[in-house]
């Protein structure tokens, strides 16, 4: 495993691969959900980057930059562990610093229009834009074959993928599925600030997903009903503060009066001061 930090040290590393190269972009504080994206990546190409990069640009005024965890000697250890020694194959890990992103003067952003007005992007202002401008970076510094994205971040993924259609980056968008533990809450970094009681709560988001996915299966089309059986097992939950759900079309967003093709179901819950989200595919 080779770690770089600079864009020089990055480009060298990568002019030195010889063959397909996959690229798993992530803000660090490694969980399995990134794991089992950097194990498809390995699994799919001959070499894999990794960056881990907590990206300023995508957190809004009042979400606190400072505050998301890091701990990059573990994430260091956790991808060192997924390696697989006496093979050509590479594992780089880029790790770049804001001010090599963002030098001063900076001033060019990418933005994809429509799909980033509702959900996420109605809650968190600009957070999009961060996303697109980062990952176009990520792509252009690492040239790869295939970029794998997860499940979990389900408007991420249609917005990236907007974007690698409407820019033609040359490259293929992988979308993993999103990894759950044992009760079925989807892993992410900002599980660790639950309190065991927050904890225990936060499968009322996996609970009410799959009363809307029992029901449709059961022939249940009507996208108002889903919703509203989502809400109500939320508002089951005492600890936990919906802020969005939603039944949308899988490639425009758009909520649906009807479920006719392939749909979204997805949802923002906090607990506390903790906000979780999480998503099923209906097909
Ligand atoms: P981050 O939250 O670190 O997530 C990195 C990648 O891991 C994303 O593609 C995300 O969807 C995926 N991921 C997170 N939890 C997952 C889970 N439980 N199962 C499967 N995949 C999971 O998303 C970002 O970083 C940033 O916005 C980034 C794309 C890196 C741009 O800054």
């Amino acid at each position: 495993m080779k770690t770089v930090s600079s864009f020089f040290d990055l480009r060298a590393a990568r002019l030195s691969l010889d063959g397909t190269v996959g690229l798993v972009p992530t803000m660090g504080y490694l969980h399995e959900g990134h794991l089992s994206l950097v194990a498809r990546a390995k699994a799919e190409n001959q070499h894999v980057i990794v960056s881990i990069f907590v990206n300023p640009t995508q957190f809004g005024a009042n979400e606190d930059l400072s505050k998301y965890p890091r701990d990059l000697e573990r994430d260091l250890s956790l991808l060192a562990s997924l390696e697989s020694p006496g093979t050509a194959s590479q594992l780089i890990v880029w790790t770049p610093t804001a001010e090599m992103m963002y030098p001063s003067g900076y001033q060019t952003w990418v933005e994809v229009e429509a799909l980033t007005k509702g959900l996420e992007g109605a809650m968190r202002p600009g957070h999009f834009r961060g996303v697109t401008t980062v990952v176009a970076k990520l792509f252009n510094a690492t040239q790869p074959h295939k970029a794998y994205f997860g499940q979990k971040d389900a408007q991420q993924a249609a917005v990236i993928r907007r974007m690698v259609a409407d820019l033609n980056f040359p490259l293929e968008m992988v979308i993993c599925p999103t990894t759950r533990e044992a009760d079925g809450l989807a892993m992410s970094s900002r599980n660790k600030y639950l309190s065991e009681a927050e904890r225990k709560a936060a499968t009322v988001l996996f609970r009410s997903l799959n009363v809307a996915k029992a029901l449709y299966e059961a022939g249940e089309r009507d996208g108002e009903m889903l919703r509203r059986k989502m809400k109500e097992m939320l508002a089951s939950e005492p600890l936990a503060q919906m802020q969005y759900v939603s039944c949308a079309d899988y490639d425009t967003l758009e909520e649906l009066d009807t479920v006719t093709g392939k749909a979204l179901l997805s949802m923002a819950v906090y607990f506390g001061k903790t906000r979780l989200i999480d998503n099923f595919v209906l097909r």
